[in-house]
């Protein structure tokens, strides 16, 4: 595996990949490895010829009072696990190379409207500043595919329509949540959970499966969503938001819409929790007063 932290070298690098007509993708990682980023590793291996991968703490998507400090940064153990999954090259840029005007003075990428909402109304700022970092890493490795993990749905979302819009030539693929044997979505932040509090962790996905269930008995998305909370509060997390949601783009889900995601996020001491669940009502008969009745908690 090669190991490069210039951009300059990046790019001989992958013209002579592409030189040569190999396929290449890119995996955008902030470090701290786990299975679920594995997986990603490994479907890029599948899908095409080379596969890099990026480490790379990003401070423009952190708020003044977030994490950026203390996340995890573990990039020895990081550089042999992606040894061993059989990655091409790891590209671990310092801030100074991304950022060379400073982090302040760097032209964004806003995507509007899905930004906003949900994670982006309690994280101002976040999804500009991940926008901007992975428009920065298409542009500095130019990858025929790019993968992400849909357990940051939205954040999922935000990438394929800034690709859209900016008409970036890139395939954005998102790959099925890896988790836990109890449920957990796998998370860098999980790290952040004391044992007592990682013995509660898992209520987040059993509160979205139920969420599931209930839509699919046919329950209305305010409904679901209020006894969804409810569920968190009992559990001792405290919910941010727990949200039913067209899946397509976000929009609060009327009694008409078939593909559904339920999204959730919820503070658990320090950490911050996030996680969600596709529901697809696609078996499921339109009710004949189908209302454009949105959901409760719509933010
Ligand atoms: O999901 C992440 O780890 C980050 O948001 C990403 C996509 C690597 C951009 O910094």
């Amino acid at each position: 595996m090669m190991l490069i932290d210039a951009v300059s070298s990046l790019r001989r690098c992958l013209t002579s990949w592409r030189r040569s007509g190999r396929s290449i993708a890119l995996v955008p990682t902030m470090g701290n490895l786990h299975a679920g980023h594995l997986a990603l590793v490994r479907e890029a291996r599948r899908v095409t010829d080379r596969t890099l991968v990026s480490i790379f703490v990003n401070p423009l998507q952190f708020g003044p009072n977030e994490d950026f400090g203390s996340y995890p940064r573990t990039l020895e153990r990081d550089r042999k696990l992606l040894e061993a999954e059989g990655t091409d090259l790891l590209f671990t840029p310092p801030v100074q190379a991304v950022y060379p005007h400073g982090s302040q003075d760097q032209t964004r990428v806003e995507v509007p409207g899905l930004s906003n909402i949900l994670c982006g109304a309690s994280r101002p700022g976040h999804f500009a500043g991940m926008a901007t970092v992975v428009c920065k890493l298409f542009n500095m490795a130019q990858p025929d595919i790019a993968i992400f993990g849909e357990k940051d749905y939205q954040q999922l979302l935000v990438i394929r329509r800034m690709v859209e819009d900016l008409c970036l030539p890139v395939e954005v693929r998102g790959l099925a949540t890896v988790r836990e044997p109890d449920g957990l979505a796998m998370s860098s932040r999980n790290g952040y959970l004391s044992p007592a509090e990682r013995a509660r962790a898992p209520a987040l996905y059993r509160a979205l499966c139920q969420a599931g269930e209930r839509l699919r008995e046919g329950l209305i998305a305010g409904e679901v969503e209020r006894m969804g909370i409810e569920e968190l509060l009992v559990e001792g997390l405290r919910p941010d938001y727990f949200s039913v949601r067209r899946a397509s783009d976000l929009q609060p889900a009327t009694t008409e819409d078939r593909d559904l995601v339920v999204l959730t996020a919820a503070y658990l001491g320090t950490a911050r929790l996030i996680d969600n669940l596709r529901v697809s009502l696609r078996d499921m008969a339109i009710p004949a007063t189908a209302a454009t009745e949105g959901s409760e908690n719509a933010n």
